[in-house]
């Protein structure tokens, strides 16, 4: 592109400003590694994935050798052991095999390389061996040389090969160390000073534990909706990468508005082939949309200087749109442009708009590195206003518009990691927006999305809450452990930043909820753990995202009260409130389609049902000709029955709102159609639970309760998706099944529709609801009160609404008492349903 190419003219200005900055991070030195002037010409940086589908070919093995076969990388050793057919009892998530081939966690495994290069990579000044996942604990050599031990799953490690490297004959190693053993010994070490629980999960989930002792995926050792697969492997790339003189790792993009201009603050994180050395270059900046180059800027002479960790900051501002120069010491060049910038809006509030940014630097006119990236222009706040009736408000505005967080939780696509491709998440992230949400909470016990999430919420205008990879659990603060996380967060936030659909972050999965209730019998020294939890989340996590991130919002946990919990020293009296915050809801005992039983939080982030899983999923797993396998209350069912009483409950519920099949359960023939009545009771039990909670959360989104609940903004119901094929929360099943929920998403989630309810007062009243006045649609509202055994509705009755009706005052209403009267119907035959008519 040239500046030629620049299509719009006048009415921007675009200035830079320079800043160098040093920040501390994980990367291993090598001995007696010092600058030495390069006289080479600069060739463009290479980044050689070391991977399996690149042929490069890696072994699995025991450590002692008695096995040997082929590994993958990136890949695991659970999928390798499975190609390799050492696995004989059928596929991984076939049956039981979630405990037979738990064996293979216990065990330590290596993973070897041997390769050649081509000699140019080996002169090159900057020589390194990135892995860009290593999960977990493992020690890496390089030619005999050891370089390093890894401890943690989400942290990418460089490694400075430079006088390691031969053109031939390299042999790289990984031994990787059983973390279920590692963890217990940590687990045990701990001890000595005092406890950190859980002792371990229930024995329902059949499960390993002290996964909190871990840096790896916390789910992989079992939860209460997936099984135990504590997985080793490098689950992703692992790459040569050389350079002259620096690469670039991440783009930090913060947009603001400034007036009527936006404003770009680009942070370049490179890193260096040498610590001290400064380099000098030229960066060029370019912003272009569909068609043409809106911006296109070269900064010459930009200064990089590698700190003692190679790393290096490099910081531009750009502002777009004023129509005027502002003189300030600190921009150096200045350009007109008039462009119209179309800021990025979640689903339902305007399109999710995208702009390509590029990013190079160059040296001797030679380009070294390259970045090119999606960008959104979009502000976000969360807001916590004081309420005169009480509490605070905390709703997210992006762009000035509060946003009502319509959606889900999402737990990781699969419980081993290589077998997620990019066309599934975006099969499941599809579904989302066909289901009209707007929102995904990334919940802490996973993993840190892959880069394909993030970059098809973005398209899809999907708002991710991200949380931190922590959950139900205390967790140690050794320095070992703080060091280790240290480097994961600030690594995780510099690889997630740019993404516009990223909006908030949170520490973790309610572990402040946890602590307030005594969930893990931390009462008798509640001062200690509250001391760790501060000690973690606000002072190492929140310190770093302030610092690395400061243009979104973070919370310490969800649930959390917000602001309060932090004035009631971070474990809030009630972290439950409905006056502050985000609540996570769930009583399995009480009547789930009565509105009554529900709290109007101010954001419910978590709510949910289980049910069962389709006959189809259920038939990729269970044995066509073991009758037990298809009993509800066979063998097989209760093994993946990970959440304790969970069966019980499913079966309360169902009695209770729907009546139990007919057919017994436990007996002969019976049982296979006991069970797919069940799986067909419990998913519509479930379907219209969600759908009464989540349109009493959207309805109280214009109510203020006397008690001053209400104001809610965010119906975000447990869980999106499903780990393996069992009884779970998910409305999509493993694979990419709607569930019945999932259907009835689309509607309960649509932009405008009528909702009818029980009121506290004993009254039955219609609304129209909708998420923007634009959305509202005028028509005549008929309510038809049935009985569940004839067609043609008891009575009917007709209202009309029009552009002006107001949010969240019901459009017809009428005494419950009265209609009971009316149509002869008592409370348990009687419904009714609302529809609108143009
Ligand atoms: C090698 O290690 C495996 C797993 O620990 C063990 O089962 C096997 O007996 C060992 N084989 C030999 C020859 O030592
Ligand atoms: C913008 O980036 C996307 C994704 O990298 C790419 O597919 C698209 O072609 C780019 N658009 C332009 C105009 O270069
Ligand atoms: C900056 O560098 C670019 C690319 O090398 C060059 O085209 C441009 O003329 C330089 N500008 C100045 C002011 O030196
Ligand atoms: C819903 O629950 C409330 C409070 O327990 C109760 O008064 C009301 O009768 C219930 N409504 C129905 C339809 O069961
Ligand atoms: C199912 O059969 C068992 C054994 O015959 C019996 O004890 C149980 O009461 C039956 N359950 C139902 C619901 O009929």
């Amino acid at each position: 592109m040239t500046m030629k190419q620049v299509a719009c003219a006048n009415n921007w200005s675009l200035f830079w400003m320079l800043i160098l900055s040093c920040c501390c991070c994980c990367c291993h030195l090598m001995p007696g590694d010092t600058f030495r002037p390069s006289a080479v010409v600069s060739a463009e940086n290479v980044r050689l994935d070391l991977t399996t589908a690149n042929g490069y070919p890696w072994r699995a093995s025991l450590p002692n050798g008695s096995l040997v076969f082929e590994g993958h990388v990136p890949g695991g050793i659970y999928t390798d052991l499975e190609r390799a057919s050492i696995l004989r009892s059928g596929p991984l998530l076939y049956r039981f095999n979630d405990g037979n081939y738990r064996w293979v966690a216990f065990n330590d495994w290596n993973y070897e390389l041997d390769f050649d290069v081509d000699s140019n990579l080996v002169n090159q000044p900057g020589v390194f061996l990135v892995f860009h996942g290593v999960d977990t604990i493992a020690q890496i050599s390089l030619n005999g040389f050891f370089l390093g031990e890894t401890d943690n799953m989400f942290v990418r490690y460089r490694f400075n090969v430079r006088n390691l490297l031969k053109v031939e004959g390299n042999q790289l190693r990984v031994q990787f160390r059983s973390p279920v053993t590692v963890s217990r010994n940590r687990y045990e070490q701990q001890l000595m000073d005092y406890i950190v629980p859980p002792r371990c999960v229930p024995p329902e989930y059949q499960g390993e534990c002290h996964a909190n002792f871990i840096r790896k995926m916390q789910a992989s050792f079992s939860w209460d909706w997936g099984p135990a697969f504590p997985s080793m492997g490098l689950w992703k790339a692992v790459s040569l990468e050389t350079y002259q003189s620096i690469t670039l790792r991440d783009v930090y993009v913060e947009t603001s508005l400034d007036g009527s201009d936006w404003q770009v603050d680009l942070r370049m994180h490179c890193e260096t082939a040498y610590i001290g050395a400064t380099h000098s270059g030229t960066w060029r900046i370019q912003i272009f949309d569909n068609k043409d180059v809106l911006i296109h800027e070269f900064i010459n002479d930009s200064l990089i200087s590698g700190d003692e960790e190679r790393e290096a900051t490099v910081r531009f501002q750009l502002k777009i749109g004023a129509d005027q120069v502002r003189s300030s010491y600190y921009y150096l060049v200045f350009t007109f442009y008039a462009c119209e910038i179309e800021p990025w809006m979640p689903n339902g509030y305007g399109n999710p708009t995208l702009y390509n940014l590029s990013v190079s630097y160059s040296e001797n006119e030679q380009v070294a590195t390259t970045k090119n990236i999606r960008i959104g222009f979009r502000t976000v706040v969360l807001v916590e206003d004081d309420l005169q009736t009480g509490g605070r408000t905390f709703y997210l505005q992006v762009n000035d518009v509060p946003i009502f967080l319509k959606g889900s939780n999402w737990i990781p696509a699969d419980v081993l990691p290589e077998l997620v491709t990019p066309e599934y998440i975006r099969d499941l992230l599809t579904s989302c927006v066909d289901a009209n949400m707007n929102s995904l909470r990334v919940w802490g016990g996973g993993i840190y999305e892959l880069d394909e999430f993030y970059q098809t919420a973005d398209e899809l205008g999907i708002l991710v809450w991200q949380d931190f990879m922590f959950a139900c659990s205390m967790y140690p603060t050794t320095s070992w452990f703080l060091e280790s996380v240290s480097i994961e967060v600030l690594q995780q936030v510099r690889r997630l930043q740019a993404h516009p659909s990223v909006v908030l972050w949170a520490g973790n999965n309610e572990n402040e909820a946890a602590l307030r209730g005594n969930w893990y019998g931390t009462l008798g020294d509640f001062n200690l753990y509250r001391q760790d939890y501060i000690i973690l989340y606000v002072d190492t996590i929140r310190e770093i995202v302030r610092r690395e991130d400061p243009s979104r919002p973070f919370v310490v946990s969800s649930p959390s009260n917000g602001k309060l919990s932090e004035e009631e020293g971070h474990i809030a009296r009630d972290p439950y409130s409905e006056l502050y915050g985000d609540v996570h809801y769930y009583n399995y005992y009480a009547n789930s389609w009565n509105c009554s039983s529900f709290p109007k939080p101010r954001m419910s982030t978590e709510y949910g049902f289980q049910a069962l899983p389709s006959v189809y999923s259920w038939a990729t797993v269970a044995d066509p000709s073991n009758d037990d396998d298809w009993s509800f209350n066979g063998a097989l069912l209760s093994n993946r029955q990970h959440h304790p009483l969970g069966n019980f409950e499913m079966e309360l519920q169902v009695n209770s709102r729907l009546g139990l099949p007919k057919s017994n359960l436990s007996t002969g023939t019976e049982k296979r159609t006991g069970l797919e009545d069940m799986i067909y009771l419990t998913q519509m039990h479930q379907a219209q639970a969600i759908k009464t909670q989540t349109l009493h959360y959207r309805r109280h989104k214009y109510q203020l309760s006397e008690n001053g609940a209400g104001l809610t903004m965010a119906a975000l119901y447990w869980q999106l998706n499903d780990i393996w094929q069992a009884p779970s929360w998910a409305s999509i099943e493993y694979g990419g099944r709607w569930k019945p929920l999932h259907y009835f998403a689309v509607d309960f989630f649509a932009p405008f529709l009528c909702i009818l309810t029980e009121l506290d007062d004993g009254t039955v009243a219609a609304f129209v609801h909708f998420d923007r006045q634009q959305d509202l649609v005028a028509g005549i509202l008929t309510v038809s009160i049935r009985s569940w055994d004839l067609l043609d509705p008891l009575a009917s009755f007709s209202s009309p609404v029009d552009q002006d009706v107001m949010a969240g005052e019901p459009v017809w209403i009428r005494s419950l008492n009265q209609l009971l009267d009316e149509t002869g119907c008592t409370r348990e035959t009687l419904y009714g349903d609302v529809h609108l008519s143009l």
